[in-house]
């Protein structure tokens, strides 16, 4: 792998926590606790190897289906991750941001999310973007309004400055671990160039081996974007 030559942005789809959990005879809520610790390695492994921007789908719009003891134990996780993260945060030097509609989200979680992202924009080395509650299709549609709200002409430039990834590139790979080869409505505007990785590793045992091996897969793409 060609550490000169690192995808700008890379996306991850953290799938295949449950499993990993259900394997070892665990609850399926210790696989997500395994998920959030194998985030923060990888999150700092991005960071240290000079990755510009990170987004990470950790829950859908989709995911409110689940038990509602899972859901919780997934929010109390965030939280927990939350709290850390300010802590650890002269550490980590990581700019965080959130995707996704958070107005549903807990107030207490809400604030909480509001002040990691505020403490944090005052880093400039790598930038995590956390998708909570985010789904492509609900993303699209929010930008649709504001548009519409504002009058403004309907441009693909215009659509992507109401998307929450205004302003950064779109990603140039995503990576989804745990053995599902779809797309589970992440990124569906931004991904229409992005080269796709799929691997049966579950996340929890994503390393950054595994990382390695999927920015060697991307080194050796060719991008045409519809040229030749
Ligand atoms: C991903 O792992 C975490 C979330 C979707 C919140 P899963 O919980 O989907 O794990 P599997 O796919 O059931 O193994
Ligand atoms: C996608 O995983 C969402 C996240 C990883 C947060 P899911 O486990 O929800 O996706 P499906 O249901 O297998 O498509
Ligand atoms: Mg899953």
């Amino acid at each position: 792998m060609d550490f000169n030559n690192l995808p700008r942005h890379i996306a991850i789809i953290m799938d295949g926590n449950g499993r990993w959990a259900k394997r070892r005879g665990l609850p399926r809520t210790s696989g997500h606790s395994a998920g959030a610790e194998n985030f923060r390695t990888i999150a700092t492994y991005c960071k240290d190897i000079g990755i510009q921007y990170l987004t990470v789908y950790a829950f859908s719009t989709e995911n409110w289906r689940r038990p509602p003891e899972e859901v919780s134990t997934i929010m109390g996780l965030l939280d927990k991750y939350l709290h850390e993260a300010i802590e650890r945060m002269e550490r980590d030097r990581v700019k965080m941001k959130f995707f996704g509609d958070t107005s549903v989200l807990s107030p207490k979680l809400r604030a909480l999310i509001e002040r990691t992202a505020e403490i944090s924009s005052q880093y400039e080395g790598c930038q995590v973007n956390i998708c909570v509650n985010y789904g492509g299709r609900d993303e699209i549609i929010r930008a649709a309004k504001r548009l519409a709200e504002t009058g403004v002409a309907f441009s693909e430039e215009n659509f992507a400055g109401e998307m929450y990834s205004a302003g950064i590139p779109d990603p140039d790979m995503i990576i989804r671990p745990g053995g599902e080869m779809r797309i589970s409505n992440f990124l569906l505007w931004q991904a229409a160039y992005s080269e796709l990785y799929f691997t049966d590793t579950l996340w929890p045992d994503f390393s950054k081996d595994e990382l390695n091996k999927a920015i060697f897969s991307f080194q050796h793409r060719d991008r045409r974007f519809g040229g030749i």
